[in-house]
């Protein structure tokens, strides 16, 4: 296993470009089990989670080639429709592959994927939605199984708790392309990924309206066919970039953006007295001074992404005063916590929210990773801390973040590679 080592203190100055946005990418790889027809999928990040879904797609029989960030899915041979544990539970994403399986072959039999470091993370309304689309569905021995004679389309309010679900409403989204009929999903995840997935369905034949509202309306098609696809930029790795370039007083440009889909963290950033261009397409972060401190809620889109929680964390670490983040998606994400104040942040867990107090610097300190966005969150605090920083455990890293290391490399950070 490897760890990075970070030595801290260097304003990052250059310029970047962001990869295809991996959430945006794994749903649509398993809408290609759709179709038999060849799809192309363009910008496709090479990660450990696009990697893990690859896998998938072979075992339930299509060919993928991947080569430079272009995924080539052919169908190989007729689908026994299985996902099993060994991979579903290494990422949840691939619980995704139900609805696609069951629109296109009225059965699927897919592991439940358990919960996780930052959650319990049920699959409440997935089986809601499905359901509601005619299909039967039980559990056995860690398994859903779902099958159908006709999947019908259907009337469906898919809020829950915490809001909207994205994988849930991908999932109901890719089972009722293919149904009899209209369906209507009511609070259904806005998320620019979920909008990105209809665009590739409708590619594909799929007829589909109001996706990136809280309104999806569906009308069921027979087949679908083919389709070429690029992939949107990935907006977390965007904005964690932009912290990158903030957190360390830099200068920065990061290109392949798409600065619509940033709002929220922009608007909180400008609040906080960062301020950056208003081009659509790259970001200029430009600071000399230290931020003020501000208060932060994860909601749903468009609201600040909980993906963006950890990073902000960071740096809230290092900004003049006390701030407070408070998380609604999942109210125990904090794992980074414990692991920043080892680095001498003074942070304080109270339920779902944290109090930050920012220390005039933070120190160098060995730090373990353990998931994915609160890794990036001790990468960032490793290049302002004054020190030596080492993060274990970075395959929690490569599961999202594509070349990360050697991206920051190129902006003048002194980050390397050892074996643990
Ligand atoms: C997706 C993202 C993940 C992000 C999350 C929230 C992908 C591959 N992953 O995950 O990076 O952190 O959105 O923006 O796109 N919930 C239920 N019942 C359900 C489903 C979800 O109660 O059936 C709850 C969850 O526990 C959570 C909230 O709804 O509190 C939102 O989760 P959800 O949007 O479903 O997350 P994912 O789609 O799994």
């Amino acid at each position: 296993m490897d760890k990075l080592v970070i030595e801290g203190g260097c304003r990052l100055k250059g310029e970047v470009t962001v990869s295809g946005s991996k959430n945006s990418a794994l749903p649509i790889l398993a809408a290609t089990l759709l179709t038999e027809h060849t799809c192309i999928i363009k910008d496709v990040p090479n990660l450990r989670d696009t990697n893990t879904m690859f896998k998938i797609l072979r075992s339930l029989g299509k060919n993928v080639e991947f080569d430079k960030g272009v995924v080539t899915i052919t169908h190989a041979r007729c689908t026994e429709c299985v996902a099993d544990y060994k991979l579903v539970s290494t990422m949840r994403a691939s619980f995704c592959v139900l609805g696609p399986l069951v629109g296109k072959y009225k059965k699927a039999k897919v592991s439940l994927p358990g919960g996780c470091v930052i959650g319990v993370r049920p699959v409440d309304l997935h089986l809601k939605g499905l359901k509601a689309l005619n299909i039967d569905i039980t559990i056995e021995s860690g398994y859903v199984v779902a099958k159908a004679r006709i999947l019908k389309g259907a009337h469906i309010y898919l809020g829950g708790e915490y809001g909207s679900s994205v994988l849930a409403t991908d999932n109901v989204m890719m089972a009722a392309v293919l149904s009899q009929g209209k369906t209507v999903i009511e609070s259904a995840a806005c998320e620019p990924e979920v909008a990105d997935l209809a665009e590739f369905l409708i590619k594909m034949g799929a007829k589909i309206k109001g996706h990136g509202t809280p309104t999806i309306e569906i009308e069921g098609v027979r087949h679908l066919h083919g389709a070429e696809h690029k992939v949107i930029p990935d907006r977390i790795e965007a904005g964690t970039l932009v912290i990158a370039g903030l957190i360390t007083q830099g200068d920065i440009v990061i290109k392949n953006v798409l600065r619509r889909h940033l709002g929220a963290l922009i608007d909180k950033l400008e609040e906080s007295g960062a301020s950056f261009g208003r081009e659509d397409t790259l970001i200029r972060v430009h600071c000399k001074r230290r931020l003020k401190p501000i208060n932060v809620t994860t909601l749903p889109y468009p609201g600040f992404a909980t993906d963006m929680q950890a990073q902000m964390v960071s740096l809230m670490c290092v900004t003049k005063g006390i701030s407070v983040i408070t998380e609604k998606i999942y109210p125990d994400r904090f794992m980074h916590v414990a692991e920043l104040n080892r680095m001498g942040a003074h942070i304080q867990r109270e339920g779902p929210h944290a109090i930050v107090e920012g220390a005039a610097h933070l120190s160098g300190a060995p730090v373990m990773a353990s998931d994915l966005r609160a890794s990036a969150s001790l990468v960032l605090a490793g290049l302002v801390a004054k020190g030596i920083t080492s993060v274990s455990r970075i395959y929690h890293l490569e599961r999202g973040y594509e070349n990360l290391e050697s991206k920051l490399q190129k902006l003048g950070a002194k980050i390397w590679r050892e074996k643990e």
